[in-house]
């Protein structure tokens, strides 16, 4: 089994992460998160939060529809150009990004191009292919009551997106939140929320899914501070992935966007690349949208976007800096950087080594024997002790002792504290630690 593949595994295994609609056979890159995984999620987005929101006196927060006005895709641009290059094998029917399939080529690629690359089709090993066709994105649905037998022109009137991404929610609040808060410039608005993308090939587990949630902050500049900005913001990418997620700065790279690759808002992009299990894929973007969108939301809502600047009185559309990043690319990141396989007592064991910040449970706490009730009773009090102290902390009394250790490696559980019969005369426990496996005894009262 590949790395992926045993990730794969532990996540369905120990309850982190399970197909979507498992029961019924799967939904193709949609995925459901069982109790570790929405506890390990809520803490990267809350950690997110904390970090860009929370702990800054310049960015707010925003929760915004995920279904909105049709007329936001023809401003923001998706409507026209949220296309991926769709590739059809006229042998077998499969159908496939062109650019994830071949090699050295990129999402602006011709069908010349394309054919070019001799690339035979991945399903049924022909090579013989259709012409490239964009195909936009964005999943469509109908808003209020459409009947199968009403006309295309009906329909039509009701019909709109699921937002592809979260930043539109943004943009279309901006005069609503500088007409009632007045933020002096440069100021942030950060959104968390779902995104949908009819991926054609969704794929490597939850990297890319056609329902993913994003963390998006859209910070406005004056138009003449954005490179500035846009270093600062670089700059905060990194401290968080590296000293707040944790992940090894060697396993991230930097690539600089060449124009023709940057999406149509974007006049310098930063794709911020990971070291995945299987390769380097992008983890997050850092991209400078200029004053696009509000220009746009401007020309098509016939509002004004202008901001008068409170020391200087000049008036300006801001222009926009924008990190935007996947949860579940992130979280991806942070358990295939945790995943690891070591041997114990020349057994093989599987340990999920997780940050103390994003474990889903900062300790265990046991009784070496679940049939001596004195054990048990102890335990309990220890357990409820470190639940008000710390909140996240779990009981498991199941199998022996051992088995309990595996568990809780594997789902990286820092700390096990186990109750045992000296505890009943000392009031001490033994602490384990997951990584190394050694094992010390403290008082109840330094816990
Ligand atoms: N608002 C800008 C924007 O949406 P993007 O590069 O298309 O830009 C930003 O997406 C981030 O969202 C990506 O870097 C990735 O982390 C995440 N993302 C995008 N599409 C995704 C997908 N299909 N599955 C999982 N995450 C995705």
């Amino acid at each position: 089994m590949s790395k992926l593949e045993d990730i794969v595994s532990l996540c369905k295994r120990r309850g982190f992460i399970f197909p979507g609609s498992d029961i019924y056979g799967g939904m193709a890159g949609t995925w459901d998160f069982g109790p570790l995984g929405t506890t390990l999620k809520r803490k990267i987005m809350d950690e997110w939060w904390h970090y860009f929101v929370e702990s800054r006196e310049d960015m707010y927060g925003v929760d915004a529809a995920i279904i909105m006005n049709p007329r936001t895709w023809v401003a923001s641009g998706h409507l026209a150009t949220f296309a991926d290059p769709l590739v059809e094998c006229k042998e077998c029917k499969s159908r496939f990004r062109a650019d994830k399939i071949a090699s050295g080529i990129t999402e602006s690629v011709t069908t010349e191009e394309f054919l070019n690359t001799h690339t035979k089709c991945p399903v049924c090993g022909k090579e013989n292919w259709g012409p490239i066709r964009k195909f936009n994105m964005m999943f469509t649905t109908h808003v209020g009551a459409v009947l199968p037998d009403d006309d295309a022109e009906t329909a039509n009137k009701n019909l709109t997106y699921l937002r592809p991404e979260t930043a539109q929610g943004i943009f279309t609040n901006y005069k609503n939140i500088v007409d009632t808060i007045y933020p002096d410039l440069p100021f942030g608005l950060a959104q968390q929320g779902k995104a949908f993308r009819n991926e054609i090939s969704p794929r490597d587990f939850i990297l890319r899914d056609r329902e993913c949630s994003q963390m998006e902050i859209e910070y406005f500049v004056a138009p003449n501070a954005w490179e500035e900005n846009f270093e600062t913001m670089r700059g905060l990418q990194h401290d968080f992935l590296e000293n707040v997620m944790h992940l090894p700065a060697d396993k991230l790279h930097e690539y600089e966007v060449p124009a023709e690759d940057r999406a149509h808002y974007s006049k310098r992009t930063i794709d911020f690349m990971f070291d995945y299990p299987n390769g380097e894929e992008e983890l997050m973007g850092l991209a400078y949208r200029t004053d696009f969108d509000l220009q746009n939301i401007a020309r098509e809502s016939g509002k004004s976007m202008d901001y008068r600047d409170k020391v200087t009185n000049e008036v300006f559309v801001p222009h926009v800096i924008e990190p935007s990043i996947g949860v579940e690319r992130l979280m991806l990141a942070v358990l295939s950087t945790a995943y690891t396989e070591d041997e114990v007592n020349g057994e093989k064991r599987i340990v999920l080594k997780l940050p103390e910040n994003l474990a889903p449970y900062r300790f265990c706490v046991s009784p070496l024997l679940k049939n001596k009730p004195e054990l048990v009773e102890k335990a309990r009090g220890v357990y409820q002790m470190l639940r008000e102290k710390y909140v996240n902390v779990t009981w498991d009394d199941s199998g022996n002792i051992g088995k309990r250790y595996r568990k809780q490696d594997e789902i990286g559980t820092p700390k096990c504290i186990v109750i045992d019969f000296d505890t009943l005369e000392d009031d001490t426990v033994t602490i384990r630690d997951r990584d190394t496996t050694e094992q010390i005894r403290v008082k109840i009262s330094e816990l």
